[in-house]
């Protein structure tokens, strides 16, 4: 007999079906058709798996850029990337386009990252449907930010929720070839090192080894380490999601409590194109 086990401790959904994907995070929604307006009973359950598992993926969606913008604004207004450093669809310029096709290698993601952690009021989440994809390649992972705080020791846990740490988009200005619309990157900004959730209450590790470069007060040579040791505790494997791609996927990350890596193992004869929207967030606190 072939049998799955349901832990005990999951939720019970009336209008939806969720499916844990990790002991750490992730969950497979069903029941849902993005392609339709959505009651609040349905997107309060959504909700709340988002809040319970961090990323959230509902397969088998085939939506119009205009559903996934409606989908993604459930969770806040839907914005455009800052500095301009991915194309937006021609009538949908908020849908960002992430392609990989021959002659046209797509956008590098490929280390650990909050997204726009850099800007003052950091996105909430980031969707991506998955509209084209090359089957076995371009994963892309995920490290539960609560657990990587919550596994540190209390001595630790008590010096970092007193500290604050300065984020840039140095890196990605280097980078080359670079789509961004500046070519110097703005101001770095504050924001804790440690951040409470505005949805669950909970604390969560806030910062990431692309975009955070220093503790504010400390040097980028004392940081470096911190740092370093913070990233290796949040990507354990324990602690970690990673996400096979079907084309029709539509899949949600908390910005909050999340960080993601995009494995780069395809080249420009592996077709990949992912449709983006962003959900606006708060200042972090
Ligand atoms: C992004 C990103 C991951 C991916 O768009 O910010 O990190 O797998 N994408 O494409
Ligand atoms: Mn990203």
């Amino acid at each position: 007999m072939l049998t799955a086990v349901r832990s005990r401790h999951e939720y019970e959904y009336a209008h939806i079906a969720v499916r844990r994907l990790s002991g750490t995070l992730g969950a497979e929604i069903t029941g849902v058709d993005l392609a339709r307006p959505m009651d609040a009973a349905t997107f309060a359950e959504v909700l709340e798996a988002f809040h319970r598992h961090l990323v959230i993926v509902a397969p088998g969606q085939r939506i119009a850029p205009e559903q996934l913008v409606a989908f993604t604004e459930r969770f806040g207004p839907v914005e455009g990337h800052p500095l301009g450093s991915r194309r937006g669809l021609e009538d949908h310029p908020q849908v960002m386009v992430l392609e990989n096709r021959p002659g046209r290698l797509g956008p590098r993601n490929d280390f650990w990252h909050s997204d726009i952690s850099y800007g003052e009021t950091p996105p909430l989440g980031s969707v991506l449907y998955a509209v084209e994809v090359t089957e076995g390649r371009g994963d892309t992972m995920f490290c539960n930010m609560y657990a990587a705080y919550e596994g540190l020791s209390d001595g630790l846990k008590s010096m970092l929720d007193g500290m604050t740490a300065l984020h840039s988009a140095e890196k990605l200005v280097q980078e080359v070839p670079n789509r961004l619309s500046v070519d110097v990157a703005p101001p770095a900004v504050e924001h804790p090192a440690v951040r409470t959730h505005p949805g669950t209450g909970r604390k969560a590790l806030y910062v990431n080894p692309h975009y955070t470069i220093r503790f504010t007060g400390w040097t980028p040579e004392e940081s470096r380490p911190l740092l370093d040791l913070l990233a290796v505790r949040a990507t354990r494997p324990e602690n970690v999601f990673r996400h096979h791609w079907r084309a029709g996927d539509v899949l949600m990350w908390d910005n909050r409590c999340v960080m993601h890596y995009a494995v780069r193992d395809y080249d420009d004869t592996m077709p990949r194109l992912m449709y983006r929207t962003t959900a606006a967030g708060d200042r972090p606190r």
